[in-house]
């Protein structure tokens, strides 16, 4: 039976759009959280292939959306790379800093496929597990976004050490990123081996960089992972989430070689239809906050963003990933709102 969201990505339109939310496992779901404590860490959860198996299918329970995400982390692969990873509650992800080639230099791929074995695990047992119309989604961080969390080793707000690395030693730099896109291009391709439909690429600092750096950092490694997944996989689809990019989504689409865009929040709607690849799908793109507040608000961003994307195949997205606080009701009534829509 047809996958409505792989259908998309071939470029069909489907009214209603096929639905699926960035973050639509996570801490707003009572049974995640309830999963969450049993498992211990949070690198525990996504390593336990059973544990991540059933987060990956309880919001496709409780929802029916279109596609299914894996769930793990982009900072698995660094851990498989054999930095120190570790998740502290409140605080988020804490990584012993890379800030030197020297250092990264000791970083190496011969752990990665043992390490990641469950995750791989975990796919093979999903296949299995999902409705003949829903799509499974593997996923990796970009390059770019995984260093700025393995030089800055935590969450930042100024990127002042990552960005210190890559304009005063952009060769040592450039051999941390060659390891990332090894590195990537194995994890992503285990996945596809192991069963993922598509795979998307989260590029969440797109934003931060000048447009120099951004082409070097951000689209030509992007590239790189892209042309060698589509050497093995000719027809995989492959989204890429270049968040705060700006009007650089244009190049990102147009040099990436990515089948779809995902689009953030920010991004206007009347210039994507006209300024990206023609017929190229978009993802995307209502505020999280929506989720929030609900009501005939968030009612009214729906259609406004369903109407906007009539002119390009399009999947419907949060600009970024569900928030904590949303009540798992709201995400109900989005679902129901999305589906309401026909031509
Ligand atoms: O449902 C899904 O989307 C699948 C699973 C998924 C997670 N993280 C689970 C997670 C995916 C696709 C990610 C991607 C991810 N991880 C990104 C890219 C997307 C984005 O949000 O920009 C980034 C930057 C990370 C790194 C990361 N992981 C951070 C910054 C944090 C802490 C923030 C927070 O919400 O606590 C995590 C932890 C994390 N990853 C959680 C989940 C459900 C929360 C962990 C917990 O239960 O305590």
């Amino acid at each position: 039976m047809a996958k409505p969201f792989l259908d998309v990505l071939k470029g069909d339109r489907r009214d209603p759009p096929p639905i699926w939310l960035m973050r639509q496992a996570g801490r707003y779901l009572p049974e995640y959280r309830e999963l969450r404590a049993k498992a211990g860490g949070f690198l525990d959860l996504c390593y336990t292939p059973e544990f991540a198996v059933e987060v990956t299918l309880q919001p496709i329970e409780r929802y029916g959306f279109d596609a299914a995400i894996l769930f793990s982390d982009i900072l698995v692969i660094p851990d498989g790379l054999g930095q120190d990873v570790s998740f502290v509650e409140g605080t988020g992800p804490v990584l012993k800093p890379i800030r030197s080639a020297t250092e990264a230099d000791l970083l190496s791929m011969d752990g990665l496929q043992k390490t990641l074995a469950p995750v791989y695990e975990a796919v093979s047992r999903l296949t299995g597990r999902l409705g003949a119309e829903t799509a499974l989604v593997g996923f990796a961080g970009a390059p770019w976004t995984v260093a700025c969390y393995m030089v800055e080793g935590r969450t930042s707000r100024d990127f002042h050490a990552v960005k210190s690395f890559c304009y005063s030693d952009p060769e040592g730099f450039g051999r941390l990123m060659d390891l990332l896109v090894e590195a990537t291009v194995a994890h992503l391709s285990a996945q596809v081996e192991a069963g993922v439909d598509a795979v998307q690429i989260f590029e969440s600092h797109a934003g931060v960089l000048p447009e120099p750096e951004f082409m070097t950092w951000v689209v030509e490694p992007i590239r790189q992972i892209v042309a060698a997944l589509r050497e093995k996989w000719p027809n995989l689809p492959i989204i890429g989430f270049p968040r705060g990019a700006g009007p650089m989504y244009v190049p990102f689409a147009e040099n990436t070689g990515v089948t779809a865009v995902s689009l953030d929040t920010s991004v206007s709607l009347d210039w994507a239809m006209d300024a990206l690849p023609v017929g190229m799908p978009v993802q995307g793109n209502i505020d999280p906050v929506f989720l929030l507040t609900g009501g005939n608000e968030m009612d009214r961003a729906v259609e406004r963003i369903i109407d906007a994307c009539r002119s390009r195949p399009h999947i419907f997205n949060l600009g970024h990933g569900v928030d904590k606080q949303t009540d798992p009701k709201t995400v109900q009534r989005l679902v129901s709102k999305v589906r309401e829509f026909s031509s």
